[in-house]
């Protein structure tokens, strides 16, 4: 432990402070702040005087009340029992602080995580005597019906097992002891190849502190034995190490045509919704949440409106998984701040969702973050900075804005797990960006598209005529290639029939922008269908209601719909050719049963999709 002594607060601007007198402590340590022992982080350190950012409401703190060390960084619990839980920034379990303190949550308070009573039955997969490194399977337990907790050897821990027992255990017992000295055996004995691993293993861009992560996961070191848990602890700004990371070539399936089809993302990719107020970022990262094909979500909510955490946290504990028919809570954790809690907290909650997925991924899982809205954190950092007299960039975001940003969407992606199974697991970070009136040239949208792989703008106009989702399709973009995967698993000409639709869409912007020039009449017949399709996909394809029958679109039911369009689309063409008129091809029951496609069972899609198009074959041959 540091020796630390304790501060004197000798300022106070909103929720930054500044303490005189505590020694011993580093940048990133968090300290207990005032008679409260409100929590906080140290983030500047000059001299005798330590800067702090507090993650609570610091109003009522007095200048001369103490400030006490923590000795180290903020640290997350890593469990079984994380699944299901909602935390606050700060990884306290909201209904237990709720049930403490009622529905107005008291400051300073220090509940754990993780719960301490709960026994979990544990099943080993390792026997005395196996050498295991970080990152190795020790055992399972069934966590919830669908989900098997894979309890892993801490990072930077390695030796021989010398006890490990199945049983019912808490979080604190021990479940195993580890002899690390013999390790050291093992390596001269011809070890190289997993050396070789492990000597290849990244943590980010920073080298892992051995320091920490020793004292928070060695409970117990008694000589050589190390004592192992079901519980280990992480700091949450250090990326967990992985092997390497891979090309992210599979996508996460979001159900939402417009992403799959024309903008997807890969497991293991990054991007951002940017939009103004109402525009749909939030139902959309809800309906990610709810159906995208990930093993695990991670969903940091701050909420924008006044109870919209409230509702996230009323309604999502009710939700049924669509994927399993259990609770959509049992592969989710909540990470919620809600309106009244201070701006430092966000910053903090970013940070604690992102160190939970990566645990889940090192167990080689799919997990999905979603952070809604990161312009939240965005301006946590912009007051913080202000209060600091930091030199401020763009728009008053401090210069390492950019930085920031880099780090975290950083620590998204695919990769070879440690821990020698060659396990892969992925981190897919989603987050909305909600610029002030819709304006995307503003720094956060600007700084965060140059760190991030696919971009969905959200679009003022189309809400408002109530196209949803209002992803904006000339403007967005993904610049992850998946063609092969879709084409592979889907259909052979599914990036053709995107790249077809995709032309069709700008071709109809085009002619708009003639049309609201010089008017329709002065467009050619072909012209004119192309306007007719292009208006097609936009409301029968492209629109989705998040609510209803229609929210999920596997990506085959999503195949079959733009083949319809696309192949009369082609009938249209051919008849315009033989000179028939555009009204006889825009046959009314033709466009009927294409404007109800969505209805479609997506188990059925390929057989109603196979009688339409011989419809439209035959109507197009009578004409
Ligand atoms: N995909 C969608 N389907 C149907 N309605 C939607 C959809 N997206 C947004 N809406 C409508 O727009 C409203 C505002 O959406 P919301 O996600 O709260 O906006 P934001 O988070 O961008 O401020 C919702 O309450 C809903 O009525
Ligand atoms: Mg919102």
């Amino acid at each position: 432990m540091n020796q630390s002594t304790s501060g004197t607060i000798v300022h106070i601007a909103g929720p930054v402070v500044m303490a005189k007198g505590l020694t011993g402590v580093s940048i990133y340590d968090v300290v207990y702040v005032g008679h409260l022992q409100l929590v906080g982080e140290v983030i500047r350190l000059a001299g005798n005087l330590a800067t702090i950012q507090v993650y609570e409401d610091t109003g009522g703190l007095r200048v001369g009340e103490p400030v006490a060390s923590s000795g180290g960084p903020f640290v997350v619990e890593l469990g079984p029992g994380l699944l299901g839980s909602i935390f606050d920034g700060v990884q306290r379990p909201l209904p237990v602080l709720r049930e403490q303190q009622g529905d107005f949550i008291a400051r300073g308070g220090t509940t754990l995580a993780l719960d301490r009573q709960k026994v979990w039955e544990f099943e080993p997969r390792v026997r005395v005597g196996d050498y295991v490194s970080g990152g190795s399977l020790l055992g399972v337990i069934q966590e919830t019906p669908n989900l098997e907790h894979r309890v892993l050897v801490p990072p930077e821990v390695r030796g021989v097992v010398k006890e490990i027992r199945g049983g019912h255990y808490t979080v604190e017992q021990t479940i195993a002891m580890l002899d690390i000295e013999s390790s050291s055996n093992h390596t001269e004995e011809g070890w190289n190849g997993r050396n070789q691993v492990e000597a290849n293993v990244t943590s980010g861009n920073r080298p892992p502190n051995q320091d920490i992560v020793r004292r928070n996961n060695a409970l117990s070191q008694q000589n050589s034995l190390v004592a192992l848990t079901l519980m280990q602890r992480w700091p949450t700004r250090q990326p967990r190490p992985y092997v390497h990371k891979l090309d992210p070539n599979e996508p996460l399936i979001t159900g939402q045509r417009i992403i799959d089809a024309f903008y997807p993302i890969p497991k293991g990719g990054t991007a951002i919704i940017p939009g103004g107020f109402g525009t749909g970022k939030t139902v959309l990262e809800q309906t990610f949440a709810k159906w995208a094909d990930a093993d695990i979500i991670v969903y940091v909510g701050c909420g924008e409106r006044g109870n919209e955490m409230t509702d996230v946290l009323e309604e999502f504990p009710k939700l049924e998984d669509p994927h399993t028919g259990g609770l959509l809570m049992d592969r989710t954790i909540l990470i919620a701040n809600t309106s009244n809690m201070p701006v430092a907290a966000r910053e903090a909650s970013i940070y604690t969702g992102v160190t939970i997925a990566e645990y889940f991924r090192d167990m080689g899982y799919d997990v999905a973050l979603m952070a809604d809205s990161t312009s939240r954190w965005g301006e946590a950092l912009r007051e913080v900075s202000g209060r600091l007299e930091e030199m401020p960039g763009e728009e008053g975001y401090p210069a390492y804005l950019l930085s920031r940003l880099a780090d975290f969407y950083e620590r998204g992606g695919r990769v070879n797990c440690t821990g020698g199974n060659n396990d892969i697991g992925s981190v897919t970070l989603i987050g909305a960006v909600s610029p002030q009136g819709g304006d995307f040239s503003e720094p956060m949208t600007q700084n965060s598209l140059r760190v991030t792989g696919a971009f969905w703008g959200l679009d003022t106009d189309l809400a408002r005529r109530r196209h949803f989702p209002a992803i904006n399709w000339i403007t967005s973009y993904s610049l992850y290639k998946l063609d092969n995967w879709f084409n592979q698993q889907v259909a052979e000409d599914w990036a053709v029939q995107s790249q077809q639709a995709r032309a069709l869409l700008q071709r109809e912007r085009e002619l708009e922008e003639i049309v609201q020039l010089v008017g329709a009449d002065a467009l050619a017949e072909t012209e004119k269908a192309d306007l007719a399709v292009g208006r097609i996909l936009r409301e029968d394809f492209l629109q989705q209601a998040a609510f209803g029958d229609d929210t999920f679109c596997p990506p085959a039911k999503t195949y079959w719909m733009l083949k319809v369009i696309l192949t009369f689309y082609d009938g249209v063409t051919t008849a315009l050719q033989q000179a028939v008129p555009l009204e006889r091809v825009l046959v009314p029951e033709l466009l009927d049963q294409v404007a109800r496609m969505r209805e479609w069972p997506p188990d059925a899609a390929s057989d109603r999709a196979h009688e339409l198009l011989t419809q439209i074959e035959t109507r197009f041959q009578e004409i």
